[in-house]
């Protein structure tokens, strides 16, 4: 057993994850349907986790090679080239040599380098872009040695929206001309930024219209969390109410990542045989909020002031629909409209505020507690 039974970060050993059977068995059907899917949730609800546990499973694993590219820190085709070249050539690393081989002799503008490690002194093994390399190219060439290989393929590109913020502008056209003609490979495209992802795939006149099905990852069902908190508190002799996970569930908002938070928390708080209580709770929830301080005290010192009125209105309110409203503006003295919508651009775009189901709210929920805290001040 390990130290901890809620994991934050790393992989989550399959007894360690919760629930999720449906999306599950959803995304196993797609891909053996030979499907590609597009993921979308709010942010930390579990994507990138969902994805990562599907792949470990035997109907997956046993059957398919498994590709996951991280896009979060790619900001042009060149980067999204490399970072996708990287994670082929890093999986096949544990197939062998000759695997190696034969990716690097297919594509030609990735070069494998040695290092030799300071501290260590040993030899690391790792993979450059040529400086002349032209992204088209590279992906046709990666593209065209997985449709070779020996089984088929998932690729799995998270953080998909990214793509929408390279400067190139035919990044879209130029990926779904390959995915379309990939007969080995089948794709999920994974990301939080709802609003470029629906606009991507879901509007008529972009290359992606009508490729792929719609995911939405919805909270753990509250019944399922409970039984699973309540399980492994009771593995460890440590005891928690049914009451007190549902209230956890509810300051959460069912925000996987919250509530995995707190209960990390308080688990590690508890002393075998003791039970847990609202005044546990409470002092678990400041804490979070006390370490995140510093952070979210830098966060809003780079946001002008203007912005800062409209996102403490948000955080006040909890979710808006109507934030350009003449009774919205003035019970929070805010500008004018124009005003509040360039400011409400720049918010989502800081992804410090998010649209869901055409209401905004604050996206990261101890940073909405903390505001209204300063605020109340
Ligand atoms: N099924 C699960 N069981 C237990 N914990 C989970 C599960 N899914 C997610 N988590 C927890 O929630 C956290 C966030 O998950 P993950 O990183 O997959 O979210 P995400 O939707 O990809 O977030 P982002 O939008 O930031 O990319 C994880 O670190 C983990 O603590
Ligand atoms: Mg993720």
């Amino acid at each position: 057993m390990i130290n901890n039974p809620f994991v934050l970060v790393g992989d989550i050993p399959a007894p360690y994850f919760c629930d999720r059977e449906q999306e599950i068995a959803r995304l196993i059907k797609g891909m053996q349907g030979g499907e590609n899917i597009c993921l979308v949730s709010a942010r930390r609800m579990g994507k990138s986790k969902l994805v990562k546990h599907c792949s470990l499973l035997p109907e997956l694993s046993d059957n398919y090679y498994f590709f996951y590219v991280d896009l979060l820190h790619t900001s042009s085709l060149r980067d999204f080239s490399f970072a996708f070249g990287r994670c082929v050539f890093n999986a096949l690393q544990s197939k062998g040599e000759k695997f190696v081989r034969q990716f690097l002799s297919a594509v030609h503008s990735l070069t494998a380098t040695m290092t030799i490690d300071p501290l260590s002194n040993m030899p690391q093994f790792g993979l450059s872009l040529n400086q002349d390399a032209q992204a088209e190219y590279t992906f046709e060439s990666i593209f065209r040695y997985l449709e070779s290989a020996d089984k088929p393929c998932i690729v799995c590109f998270d953080e998909f929206q990214q793509i929408a913020k390279y400067p190139e502008k035919n990044v879209e056209a130029l990926l779904r001309s390959h995915i379309q003609h990939m007969r080995n490979a089948r794709f999920i495209f994974s990301g939080s930024e709802r609003h470029l992802l629906e606009e991507m795939f879901n509007s008529s006149s972009r290359p992606f219209y009508n490729s792929t099905s719609y995911m939405e990852l919805a909270p753990i069902p509250e019944e399922k969390y409970v039984d699973f908190v309540c399980y492994w508190f009771e593995q460890y002799d440590k005891h928690i109410d049914k009451e007190l996970v549902q209230l956890i569930y509810s300051i959460a908002e069912g925000n996987t990542y919250v509530m995995q938070r707190i209960c990390h928390e308080l688990f590690d708080e508890l002393a075998a045989g003791a039970t847990a209580d609202r005044q546990a709770l409470t002092t678990i929830v400041n804490g979070i909020i006390e370490s995140e301080t510093p952070r979210y005290a830098r966060i809003l010192s780079h946001v002008p002031e203007r912005q800062q009125s409209l996102l403490f209105a948000i955080a006040k309110e909890g979710k808006v629909q109507k934030i350009m409203s003449g009774p919205f503006l003035r019970k929070y003295h805010l500008m004018s409209s124009s005003a509040v919508q360039n400011a409400i651009k720049h918010l989502l775009e800081l992804d410090l505020v998010t649209l869901e189901n055409k209401q905004y709210t604050v996206a990261d929920i101890f940073l909405r507690m903390y505001i209204n805290r300063i605020c109340e001040k």
